[in-house]
């Protein structure tokens, strides 16, 4: 690694601080269906993959996680929709997020808006479905905490997140695409290059030995048109 990198690579307190990741130009008001949707970007309305499970079986406890979740728009939706056509059923949605910029106040115990870190952050039990939206483009330990949310989805739940391989990097500053995406396959999850969207239904947490060595704010625009976090890993 050069110096001049060695010297910009941020920790995780600084990074969350970084003007890339406070950002109040980024697009925290996804709905859940629409054109600025979560069932745009994930490929599937979330509340209709939760409802589905409530109408096999009305007794079913179902629970959602949603990692970097901006306003909430998309989960105070739900918790409406929930509300109207299920409402004695056991739902727990948790959407977190690292600034408080959330919409309105849940009107319901069904949901809970948190502001936390994604990389220090824990779930009491794992979900049906778990989600990040456009989440992981700001977290530096991305390897770490896409693990950790694979753990957080319950056996035959649901993993979907937007992910851009290339934002791993190793020390000499080239893209670990490679091995990174091989691992998540090896773990049977599914990475959809055209739309940059990983998931899964079937899967093993994937086991990366990599160590993170930290992450650039300055790297520019991702994929995405937004200014990203590169995450730097040694691969050993
Ligand atoms: C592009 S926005 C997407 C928000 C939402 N998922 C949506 O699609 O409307 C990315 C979000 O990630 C949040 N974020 C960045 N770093 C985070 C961290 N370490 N922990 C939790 N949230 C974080 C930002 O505050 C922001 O709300």
């Amino acid at each position: 690694m050069s110096a001049d990198l060695h010297a910009r690579l941020l920790d995780d307190a600084a990074l969350e601080s970084s003007s890339v990741v406070a950002n109040n130009a980024m697009n925290r008001l996804r709905g859940l269906s629409g054109v600025n949707s979560y069932a745009r970007e994930l490929g599937f309305d979330p509340y209709e993959r939760l409802a589905t499970i409530l109408r096999g079986n009305p007794h079913a406890a179902v629970r959602w996680i949603d990692v970097c979740c901006g306003s909430g728009r998309a989960l105070l939706e739900a918790e409406d929709r929930f509300a109207t056509e299920f409402p004695t059923a056991d739902i727990a949605i948790t959407g977190i997020d690292l600034v408080n910029h959330f919409l309105a106040t849940p009107r319901t115990p069904h949901l809970r808006l948190l502001t936390a870190s994604a990389a220090t952050w824990h779930p009491d039990a794992p979900a049906d479905l778990v989600t990040c939206v456009h989440g992981l483009h700001y977290l530096g330990d991305k390897l770490a905490v896409l693990t950790a949310m694979t753990q957080w989805t319950r056996p035959g739940g649901s993993f979907a997140a937007d992910f851009d391989p290339h934002a791993i990097r190793n020390p000499d500053g080239s893209s670990a695409a490679r091995p990174v995406l091989a691992e998540l396959r090896a773990a049977g999850l599914t990475y959809d290059r055209r739309r940059r969207r990983l998931s899964g239904t079937d899967f093993r947490p994937p086991n990366f030995t990599a160590a993170y060595l930290g992450a650039d704010d300055t790297a520019g625009p991702g994929y995405t048109g937004q200014h990203a976090v590169t995450s730097y890993y040694d691969f050993g």
